[in-house]
């Protein structure tokens, strides 16, 4: 093969523990992105929102009887109605498999290469980076690649997962493909550089398979994919609908498709969602590092474009422009306004459309997650994930149809389209107290049928939602990733993994209150002040009446990450001493009996990322235990604890990934399958 024309992708810092794709999808700590100077819970909400106190739910829809049917086994009603804690003091407790009341030793920090489970606990791969998804896909040949069968099997750098029951013993594994690693995915001097582009294009979007319990109770493994009729892959190049107000709109119209209401592709997917109508919800993150100007862009999109960091001059980015011109925003401008959505897919109709929802709004999406409200709306809870960015939340305006049927579902598959779009404004309630938390306010921006913005349309809102969102005054907050509502208590949790320009560029306030933080160069090194909140917070909210359609809140930091021996941790109250140290709290997911799952990515204190548990109510709020870390270099993403409560998925997303290493010189070769590294999904269970 002819060399690549081009190297390979640079290596720019991040912070004391630099990341060779800051410059596309790091969110902190790069000069990239211009930063705001302005389970599946879903489907096991279903369950237990039912169980528990939705009796809107009860009898369920798709998904409610199938969930049943496929996970839960007898453990699951009592799991529900049980008190939430982990202190489990009888002996079989200790030893469930129950991973909600199991009690384990904490993992501790550390730096193996390696997926690291808690004592009594182990995990097996459940498909890796180019495993065959679809049934003809050939089999991977890290030599000799073709972006046709790369589109054909997994992708690369899985993130969000998602498990949707199928049969008895089936599943369907719904993940995302967020970006690619070039330096770890080509031998060097094999490609040329299109060919590099163009694998690296079937490499992201999504995967959906069809996964089958494995021997080991907890277990689970790929289905042979050749009989398995719902596997799919989504790539660049799958063609999308755009669903709600601003489909059609002039901003989305463009030379491919004049009429505004169709897209390639998707990209950049983050974390995501499960609905209860059992479809799979996928954030497009960081879809600015994709798009190239190779001359002047139309002036007219350039309030736009900087606030959303999309480049206005040369070749800067992924280059995808080189090979597919509707990536050079100087000949299609139109084209980023395509990107940025939120995208709906049917895993179990595989030959559907997919969607991209523009009532959710157009901001660097990390994920949504959608409850029913006690009077029946799905409720969206987003977070935009940029330093100074904002929450947002949805609420439908139609109502959720309960029971097994066609028309119910394709009834339910509309509702994210009309409806109204929130921003979130938080006001603290002073310090004496010695809490951080106060309350807080829904802003409406637009409804699907009447702006809340002078001087912008609702389409104009919903496809600048950042700007839009500007006018209101909402809080700067520290880069919001996954926010989520706990099924059992109704809590919504927010992830707000870092902000290395609080104190800085972003002034404290009692929401976002560090401007400093405690930081390890590495493992066993001192602690250190670093300027910035360095170690993220995770937000507790509770909505008026606890009614997920209120648009008045009150809220609380439930954790302020760290190692528990800085002084500004705090860990809901609980005794710092018996904690684990978590930093960069990034997705988030519960159990059966509410506990929250957080896994992190971008560890300042010398250890590998992990996946924590801890419980929210009890004598044991706040007790943060870790429960596994990833190998070197890696991110955890998507925990997703099954309904059984027997098997915790993750995504090990850019194992390896780390300064100067290479295809040839890799920090990791994980799985260790091969002399390099796969990005692949995992399951945990107990031994
Ligand atoms: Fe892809 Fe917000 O992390
Ligand atoms: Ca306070
Ligand atoms: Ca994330």
């Amino acid at each position: 093969m002819t060399p690549r024309l081009l190297p390979l992708i640079a290596t720019p810092r991040h912070g004391s523990r630099s990341r060779m794709t800051c410059r596309y999808r790091c969110n902190d700590a790069c000069d990239a992105p211009v930063p705001n100077t302005s389970s599946n819970p879903a489907m096991r909400d279903l369950v237990e929102g039912a169980l528990a106190r939705r009796s809107v739910l009860k009898g369920g829809a798709l998904g409610a009887g199938a969930l049943v049917g496929a996970f839960a086994t007898s453990a699951t009603t009592p799991a529900a109605a049980a008190p939430a804690t982990s202190a489990t003091t009888a002996a079989a407790a200790r030893r469930t498999g129950d991973v909600g009341r199991a009690a384990f030793s904490p993992v501790g920090p550390n730096r193996a290469d390696a997926v690291t489970n808690a004592p009594g606990f182990t995990h097996n791969v459940v498909i890796r980076w180019g495993d065959p998804v679809e049934a003809g896909a050939p089999r991977f040949d890290v030599h000799a690649q073709t972006p046709e069968a790369q589109a054909q099997q997994f992708g690369y750098n899985n993130d969000y997962v998602g498990v949707l029951p199928l049969g008895a013993r089936t599943a369907l594994l719904v993940t995302n493909h967020e970006y690619t690693d070039e330096n770890l995915m080509f031998p060097t001097g094999e490609y040329d550089d299109a060919t590099t582009k163009k694998i690296a294009m079937a490499a992201h979007g999504m995967a959906v398979v069809t996964i089958e319990r494995g021997r080991a109770h907890g277990s689970w493994i790929r289905s042979d994919h050749r009989r398995a009729r719902h596997n799919r892959r989504i790539t660049v190049h799958t063609e999308f609908e755009l669903h709600g107000p601003a489909a059609g709109h002039d901003l989305l119209r463009t030379a491919a498709d004049p009429t505004g209401t169709r897209a390639h592709g998707t990209f950049g997917n983050c974390a995501g969602g499960t609905t209860p109508w059992g479809t799979v919800l996928s954030g497009e993150e960081n879809f600015n590092g994709y798009f190239d100007a190779s001359g002047a862009v139309d002036p007219a999109n350039a309030t736009s474009f900087k606030r959303y960091g999309l480049a206005t001059s040369a070749v800067t980015n992924r280059g995808w422009s080189t090979v597919d011109e509707r990536f050079d925003l100087a000949k299609h401008p139109h084209e980023a306004y395509r990107f940025g959505w939120v995208v709906e897919i049917d895993p179990y109709e595989p030959d559907s459309t997919p969607v991209k929802q523009t009532m959710l709004g157009r901001f660097k999406h990390e994920g949504a997650n959608v409850t029913i409200s006690d009077s029946g709306h799905a409720v969206a809870y987003m977070g935009d994930d940029e330093r100074g960015d904002y929450l947002y939340k949805f609420v439908s305006a139609d109502r959720f149809r309960t029971g097994d049927t066609r028309s119910a579902r394709a009834h339910n598959k509309t509702l994210l389209t009309r409806g109204t779009l929130y921003v979130a404004k938080f006001a603290g309630d002073g310090s004496g107290d010695g809490e951080f938390d106060g309350a807080g306010t829904w802003v409406a921006l637009t409804s699907d049928t009447t702006s809340h913005v002078p001087g912008m349309s609702v389409a104009e809102v919903l496809i600048n939602t950042r700007l839009a969102a500007d006018t209101v005054g909402p809080t700067k907050m520290d880069r919001p990733e996954d926010v989520e509502p706990n099924p059992v208590n109704g809590k919504i949790y927010a992830a707000l993994t870092n902000n290395s320009d609080r104190g800085v560029k972003y002034p404290t306030d009692e929401t976002n209150p560090l401007a400093s933080s405690m930081v390890r160069a590495e493992l066993g090194a001192p602690l250190t002040s670093k300027s910035g909140n360095r170690n993220g917070y995770v937000l507790e909210l509770t909505e008026l009446g606890n009614d997920h359609t209120a648009t008045q809140f009150t809220w609380d930091l439930f954790l302020v990450c760290g190692d528990p021996e800085a002084p500004e941790t705090y860990f809901a109250g609980y005794d710092k001493s018996k904690v684990s140290p978590i930093s960069c709290p990034d997705n988030v997911a519960f159990d059966g009996v509410g506990n929250l799952w957080i896994s992190t990515d971008g560890n300042v204190l010398g250890s590998n990322d992990g996946l924590f548990r801890v419980p929210v109510a009890g004598p044991e709020r706040g007790s943060v235990e870790q429960f596994l870390t990833v190998p070197f270099g890696a991110e955890t993403c998507g925990p997703l604890i099954t309904d059984d409560q027997r098997s915790v998925f993750i995504a090990v997303q850019h194992p390896g990934e780390t300064d100067g290493a290479t295809f040839e010189t890799p920090s990791s070769t994980w799985p260790h399958t091969d002399g390099f590294p796969r990005p692949s999904v995992v399951v945990s269970y107990r031994r």
